[in-house]
């Protein structure tokens, strides 16, 4: 088997986990070199015993201490594109993490770019593609077990510890993170424009922050058990130090209304401070009805005219960060087509066309009105012809 060699521009936590699914799937690799100026996943590479190569000071002298095998980029989101450009530059294959750029004006710059010349392969980590429930779900609806599909409602609720980590991460402003949605959901949309096998063709959308303000600070500061709230992980690069007082400009609650340009139509919500957490999708097709609980990892399907129980399918794996064995999924898709030219889920394209969508909503909870979302698919097909 070969040993693969591995330069990673951004070793956060999310690049840390995903080393380490590789790892769990038997990848053999060696991480060559990285450039971060803060690493955020030592920590988690060390517990498993992983060393992160050599530190270089920048991509350039990086990708220059080549051949590498994958190039992995797991930096914040406003830096993906210029990480982007320098590994298409070098050449190697490149795993870069969700959502692929951050802004309507970075995805044209990347489609003209892809269009323009050759590039290197380019996996997206947008990993719930390759999540069992999610491939089941994909599979009945294309295989018509549902009918027509004619309507989803879905959401996506956090616990508050995670809320708080939001609120004090880069994620917190919009110049680094893009928004809230973008950074949380960007898979949700992608797999929503996938069933939905259309582009979403006129959004809508209200949010703003109404938990972490400080208004609310010291409303509560403890689990009922005594533990405390709102500290339990480190917010890491360009962290604040409270929930409730940092520079937060994204919002923390925010509803979503999509009609797809073949008359699907969706409503989504989500919330970053739950006692009770949810990410479920529900399916209602002319023929059936589904219900994909990403959180507990279960689906149930009925037939529109049954009347006996619902079909009920457990996938077997439960992890505590909602990804339930899809690192490990995705890890093995990444390895299939490094080493044998499977096709990986998740294309730049898809990942390209979600970014979008959910730009456009923020832009609709901005703007106060109804997107007529024509004019950007236009500006992206125009960009993605060269
Ligand atoms: N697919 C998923 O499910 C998933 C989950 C979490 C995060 N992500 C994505 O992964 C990326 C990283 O998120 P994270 O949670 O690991 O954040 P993180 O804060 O843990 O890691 C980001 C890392 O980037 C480093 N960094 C900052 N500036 C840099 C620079 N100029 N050059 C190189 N590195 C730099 C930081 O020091 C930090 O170590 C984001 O794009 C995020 O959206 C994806």
């Amino acid at each position: 088997m070969k040993r693969h060699r591995i330069a990673v521009i951004g070793l956060g936590q999310r690049i840390a986990h995903v080393l380490c699914a590789m790892a769990d799937v038997g990848w053999d690799y060696e991480v060559a070199g990285h450039v971060d100026p803060a690493p955020v996943g030592l920590p988690i590479l060390a517990e498993r015993g992983i060393a992160p190569g050599r530190a270089y000071a920048d991509p350039k002298a990086l990708l220059a201490d080549g051949p590498f095998d994958l190039v992995m980029i797991g930096s914040p989101n406003h830096l993906h594109l210029e990480h982007l450009l320098a590994a298409f530059e070098a050449g190697y294959p490149i795993f870069a993490e969700k959502p692929i750029v951050r802004t309507a004006e970075e995805t044209f710059t990347l489609a003209r770019r892809l269009a323009d010349k050759a590039t290197p392969p380019l996996f997206i980590g947008l990993v719930m593609r390759s999540m069992p429930i999610v491939r089941e779900t994909i599979a009945r609806v294309d295989g018509g077990q549902l009918g027509e599909l004619i309507s989803i409602d879905a959401t996506e609720h956090l616990h508050p510890e995670h809320g708080g980590y939001l609120a004090r991460n880069w994620r917190r402003k919009q110049a680094w993170g893009g928004s809230y949605l973008l950074d949380k959901v960007c898979h949700d949309f992608d797999i929503f424009g996938r069933l939905a096998g259309s582009r979403a063709a006129k959004v809508a959308s209200f949010g703003g922050r109404r938990i972490f303000t400080p208004q609310r600070d010291g409303k509560l500061t403890a689990y009922d058990d005594g533990e405390a709230a709102y500290a339990l992980r480190d917010a890491g690069w360009q962290g604040a130090n409270d929930a409730f007082h940092s520079d937060m400009d994204v919002t923390d609650h925010q509803i979503a209304m999509v009609e797809y340009a073949n008359q699907v139509r969706l409503s989504f919500h989500a919330n970053s401070h739950v006692a009770l957490q949810e990410r479920r999708w529900y399916l209602a097709g002319t023929d059936g009805t589904l219900i994909a609980d990403l959180v507990r990892n279960r689906l149930l399907f009925r037939g529109t005219m049954a009347k006996g129980r619902p079909e009920r399918m457990d996938f077997v794996t439960r992890t505590d960060d909602n990804h339930n064995g899809a690192d490990q999924a995705m890890a093995a898709d990444l390895k299939a087509s490094l080493e044998a030219g499977a096709a990986f889920p998740v294309t730049p394209g898809d990942s390209m066309e979600a970014g979008l969508t959910v730009m456009a909503i923020d832009r609709a909870m901005d703007e106060g009105a109804v997107v007529d979302c024509a004019p950007m698919w236009a500006a992206y097909d125009a960009a993605t012809t060269g």
